[in-house]
């Protein structure tokens, strides 16, 4: 592949911010956007060579409205689009705005402060930021709820490259990624509530020792009961925990980068109505999206040309 990926398929750094700015109305954006695309390709090198050891890296997404704005290249990767909701009885994945998205790694808080503040700086002339959730390793990967999230993501660079990154089906886009979030609050209380036994159907896993539920156990609304589409459909999650005892706001960002968008929505659509329509996923009644948006995450070759450009 001649066509370098933004850093979407290494393991994730211990702490993360993620951001969504949307661009102001009436404004020209397209030379700051030029200038973010350089700064995220500075940035990145620099980690490169002052933190050899990984874990930092800074992943630029653009929404389908932006891509217009900013007069990207037509035609758009082919499944790039505004995220339509889907409603299901009880519970719906909402749709909400979001021009760029910035998913910022790092195993020090210290450098994603700093690349925040960065980004900041350059896009706050044109663009304000209408989302910031600061996430953090939860003791041995859990999600708030306690339970190990991202034990069945693909594992092995080739495995994370066929399912995270597009392939030749969409040549001009190869190498790129579709980006879906979610930001979800929990009921923490009513959670912590149900006896341990009934928190493990919730997602069909053994608490502490993360190992999945027989099939003969394992009930059909299980959240990795639906979730799972099959083997040959598979996503790179990234998410992160977080917690605001001010607020009482107790969360998960859902990050997930994927080679084709129809698998997520498979998901969603599995979660939300459910399979069959109204077995939902029962994780749903103690979470609830605030926001849901599709970016796409195209390669760091493509913000290249932007800076020269060739785009
Ligand atoms: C409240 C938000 C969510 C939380 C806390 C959460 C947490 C978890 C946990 C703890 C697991 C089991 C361990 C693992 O394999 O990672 C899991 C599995 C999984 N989740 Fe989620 N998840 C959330 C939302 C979603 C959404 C929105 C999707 C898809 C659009 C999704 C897709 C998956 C998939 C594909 C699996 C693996 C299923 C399997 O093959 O067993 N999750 N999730």
């Amino acid at each position: 592949m001649d066509q370098v990926p933004q850093n979407i398929i290494n393991d994730q750094g211990n702490n993360t911010i993620f951001m969504v700015w949307n661009f102001k109305n009436d404004m020209d954006v397209t030379d700051a956007f030029a200038r973010v695309c350089k700064l995220v390709i500075n940035l990145n090198h620099s980690n490169d060579t002052r933190f050899p050891d990984g874990g930092v890296c800074c992943i630029m997404g653009i929404g389908y409205d932006a891509w217009h704005r900013l007069k990207l290249p037509v035609p758009l990767p082919k499944e790039l689009e505004n995220f339509a909701p889907i409603a299901g009885q009880k519970h719906t994945a909402v749709s909400t705005k979001g021009d760029l998205h910035f998913h910022i790694k790092g195993n020090d808080i210290s450098i994603c402060y700093d690349m925040t503040a960065a980004l900041s700086s350059y896009l706050e002339p044109v663009a304000s930021c209408v989302e910031e959730v600061h996430g953090f390793r939860y003791w041995d990967g859990r999600s708030i709820l306690g339970f190990v999230d991202g034990t069945e993501n693909p594992r092995g660079e080739k495995q994370r490259s066929y399912f995270g990154l597009v392939g030749d089906n969409d040549a001009a886009y190869t190498g790129g990624s579709y980006l879906f979030v979610q930001k979800y609050m929990h009921d923490l209380t009513a959670f912590k509530a149900l006896p341990q036994e009934e928190q493990e159907k919730v997602f069909g896993r053994y608490k502490y020792s993360d190992i999945e539920m027989p099939d003969d156990v394992k009930p059909a609304n299980a959240h990795s009961a639906l979730a799972n589409v099959g083997d040959d459909f598979k996503i790179i999650r990234d998410n992160m925990p977080f917690g605001n005892m001010a607020t009482n706001e107790m969360g998960t960002y859902f990050i997930a980068y994927a080679s084709t968008f129809s698998t997520v929505k498979k998901m969603l659509t599995n979660m939300f109505v459910g399979s069959p329509a109204g077995n939902y996923d029962r994780l749903l009644d103690f979470s609830t999206p605030v926001t849901g948006t599709l970016f796409f995450v195209p390669t760091t070759t493509f913000l290249n040309n932007v800076t020269s450009g060739d785009s």
